[in-house]
């Protein structure tokens, strides 16, 4: 193997290589999310003997381009990488070779090499980027994609037949480098493209070439009409009628997805989805699949799609949805019968990942959000990837079967299993109303940290998009506007918690206020505002949410937030305490109707909550203490004298309560109160 080529400082390359990386993932046209990886080689003065060694720096496994760092990298020894090429035992037993990059190490820490390593290793160029550019992608499918290779880059860029990426695709690259040294790059049949330079700018300048080149060829040669004429009636749905079909359909779409194991959900109305949906062709294109080798476990190998027009009703696509998904699973269980051999990884679940509904747009799931969303993600590639192909040529992705080795691919199944094991609370969307304060905020908080996806429902919607914020991302916590008391507000919040997350499944009717005011003092005004809120409120909340959580038949938690109020009887609280009482026994009441759908209904009792309680603060704090003769500032300790355990109540006590009524630990649990009050005699439930 030849070792002539000029090798950066070790430094600079590390830095040159990161800084290029960061440059080409941010741009969503040069590659997919995580897709694609990036190496540069260099020389370094081993600690071990003092003489120069030469290494290469690549992007390890897991991660994303735009984000690299070093501690995504992983360095390894060339001489010990072109070693590798003298012990390979050939392209039936390449996968051993992943476990011998961990021999090429040089020094401690940096990522697991990839699958890819090899291609950066081998190939005689000092800078090297793989990637997953639609452009690209569009060529490497396209039915005649070597012929058009050739066409649209002459011999600048090399055509290189499908291969599942491995040692034996690194061999073939480097050769075909070799055999072409006026060649500034490669696409790969099915995949995607390699790029090389002898500098960092000049392997950045080859991908950006190959990628901009592909894309303006399809731009000026595409036929107009790649995914065919308009079908009549298929055309996108209005903005408002689509999100409130969407509303509608998802929660029955993410049952389908999740027969198998609960999945969260994502949902897509971008042009690029309504348009392939409004078109003839993509029934056909649809059932061919994606084909870039990361797509079929974030996909799988197809979509579901709903074949009834965008003026279908809801009770008609519902019920065309499920025979589609019965459909889906014997499909996919009869694709990994065609496929598996006796070594194969065991079926991972036949439900699909992304369902397409035309005029309404796309519905992908994981089991966190973030995987959601990216599934989602690629499938726009793919879509883009189709367009391309069907502009110039026919999109003809990979076999079949090998879309089965990549997907059942032993390497890949290692990887699953190294996955950390699930927080407890992960792919369950909670919903918390009143949750920019307070409790609310608390549990919030606990529900996000033990892995849920959580909406944050609150009259203003500037704190509750705070709050939100608070937690992390939007794949974390969204934040929604809510009047609890209002029909028609609280069905467009569960709305948009469904739009955010797929559906619903763990409900916090936390909303509250009080009035301190004895029965005397105590307005009609005042006993309705109390009662809107907090029994109305609550009630509206737990029919809009039951409805969801019916349709997706994932079972579910209902959690009221009502006090030792709801049966302690003390002054100056008549309208307040009866809310309160109401809250508690629709507690029971639901849990002994809602059971049969396998959603447990339970409350908690808080007592004495001042910290951080906007309750106390806008008053009622002052009341309470004027009533026991205290300062403000000592209530909290007030009340902790008053327990029995003499310790003060915060809000997080209540949000480990919540917590836990919905952990496994409580599944055979229903009806139930629990005090978080630090004991109160007078409030045991008996
Ligand atoms: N703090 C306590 O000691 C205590 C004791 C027992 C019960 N609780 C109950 O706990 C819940 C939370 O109380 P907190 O102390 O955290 O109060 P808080 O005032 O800090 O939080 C209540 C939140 O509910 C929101 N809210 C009020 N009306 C709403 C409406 N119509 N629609 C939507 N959101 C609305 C508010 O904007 C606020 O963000 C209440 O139901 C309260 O009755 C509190
Ligand atoms: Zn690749």
């Amino acid at each position: 193997m030849s070792t002539s080529t000029p090798r950066t400082s070790a430094q600079n390359a590390a830095q040159e290589l990161i800084a290029r990386s960061n440059r080409l993932g941010a741009d969503p046209k040069n590659t997919n999310y995580a897709g694609g990886n990036t190496s540069a080689k260099g020389t370094e003065t081993d600690p071990v003997t003092g003489e120069p060694v030469e290494l290469v720096w690549v992007k390890g496994s897991g991660g994303d381009l735009g984000t690299l760092t070093e501690s995504g990298l992983a360095v390894l020894r060339l001489d010990r990488m072109r070693a590798l090429v003298d012990v390979y035992p050939g392209v039936e037993r390449e996968d051993e070779m992943v476990a011998a990059f961990d021999y090429c190490l040089h020094g401690k820490g940096g990522a697991a090499p990839s699958i890819d390593t090899a291609m950066h290793g081998l190939v005689d160029a000092a800078h090297v980027d793989h990637l997953h550019p639609d452009s690209g992608i569009a060529i490497a499918t396209a039915a005649d994609g070597e012929a058009l290779t050739k066409q649209i880059f002459g011999d600048q860029v090399v055509w290189v037949p499908w291969r599942r990426p491995g040692f034996q695709l690194g061999l073939d690259i480097a050769e075909i480098k070799r055999q072409n040294p006026q060649a500034v790059g490669c696409i790969l049949g099915g995949h995607g493209i390699t790029a090389w330079g002898e500098t960092s700018e000049e392997a950045e300048k080859s991908s950006l070439w190959i990628i901009d080149t592909a894309a303006a060829y399809i731009a000026e040669h595409s036929k107009a009409e790649p995914f065919g004429p308009a079908l009549e009636g298929y055309a996108a749905l209005p903005d408002a009628e689509r999100r409130a079909k969407a509303a509608a359909l998802a929660p029955t779409i993410r049952g389908i997805a999740s027969a198998d194991r609960p999945m969260v959900g994502h949902f897509t109305d971008s042009d690029a989805v309504l348009d392939f949906l409004a078109s003839a062709e993509h029934p056909r294109l649809a059932e061919l699949g994606t084909s870039c080798p990361d797509h079929f476990l974030r996909t799988k190998v197809k979509p579901l799609v709903l074949d009834l027009p965008a003026g279908a009703s809801v009770e008609d696509s519902i019920a065309r949805l499920k025979e589609l998904a019965v459909t889906y699973r014997e499909d996919y269980q009869a694709y990994y019968d065609r496929h598996a051999t006796p070594e194969s990884p065991a079926i991972r679940g036949k439900d699909p990942l992304i369902v397409l509904v035309p005029g309404v747009g796309m519905f992908s799931f994981g089991k966190d959000k973030q995987t959601a969303r990216v599934a989602g993600e690629f499938y726009v590639n793919a879509i883009n990837v189709m367009r391309g192909a069907e502009g110039l040529s026919t999109y003809a992705p990979i076999d079949e079967s090998e879309k089965f080795r990549i997907e059942y691919w032993a390497l890949e199944e290692a990887k699953l299993q190294r996955m950390p094991k699930p927080k407890p609370l992960a792919t369950r969307v909670a919903l918390v109303t009143g949750a920019a304060s307070g409790i609310g905020k608390a549990t919030a908080q606990k529900l996000a940290a033990e892995g849920a996806c959580v909406v944050i429902a609150d009259l203003s919607l500037e704190k509750a998009i705070e709050a939100a914020a608070e937690l992390g991302s939007t794949d974390v916590a969204v934040g929604v506007q809510v009047d609890v008391s209002n029909a028609d507000a609280v069905q467009a919040a569960v709305d948009a918690a469904v739009l955010a997350f797929g559906g619903v499944d763990l409900i916090v009717n936390n909303a509250g206020l009080s009035l301190s005011r004895s029965l005397l003092e105590t307005t009609e005004k005042d006993w309705d505002l109390q009662h809107d809120v907090m029994a109305k409120g609550s009630f509206l909340v737990s029919k809009a949410t039951a409805k969801v959580m019916i349709e997706q038949e994932l079972g579910g938690d209902i959690v009221y937030i009502s006090s030792k109020n709801s049966i302690f009887a003390g002054p100056n609280n008549v309208a307040y305490g009866a809310a309160k009482a109401d809250q508690a026994h629709q507690v029971r009441l639901l849990a002994a109707e809602l059971g049969e759908h396998g959603i447990k209904v339970n409350g908690v009792n808080p007592d004495g909550v001042v910290q951080g309680s906007g309750i106390f603060a806008s008053g009622w704090g002052a009341n309470r203490a004027a009533v026991y003769g205290v300062e403000e500032k000592d209530l909290g300790k007030f009340y902790a004298q008053r327990t029995i355990l003499k310790r003060e109540v915060l809000p997080e006590n209540i949000a480990n309560a919540v917590f836990v009524l919905c952990t496994s630990d409580l599944s055979h649990t229903t009806g139930l109160h629990i005090p978080v009050d630090a004991g109160v005699a007078a409030a045991f439930l008996r």
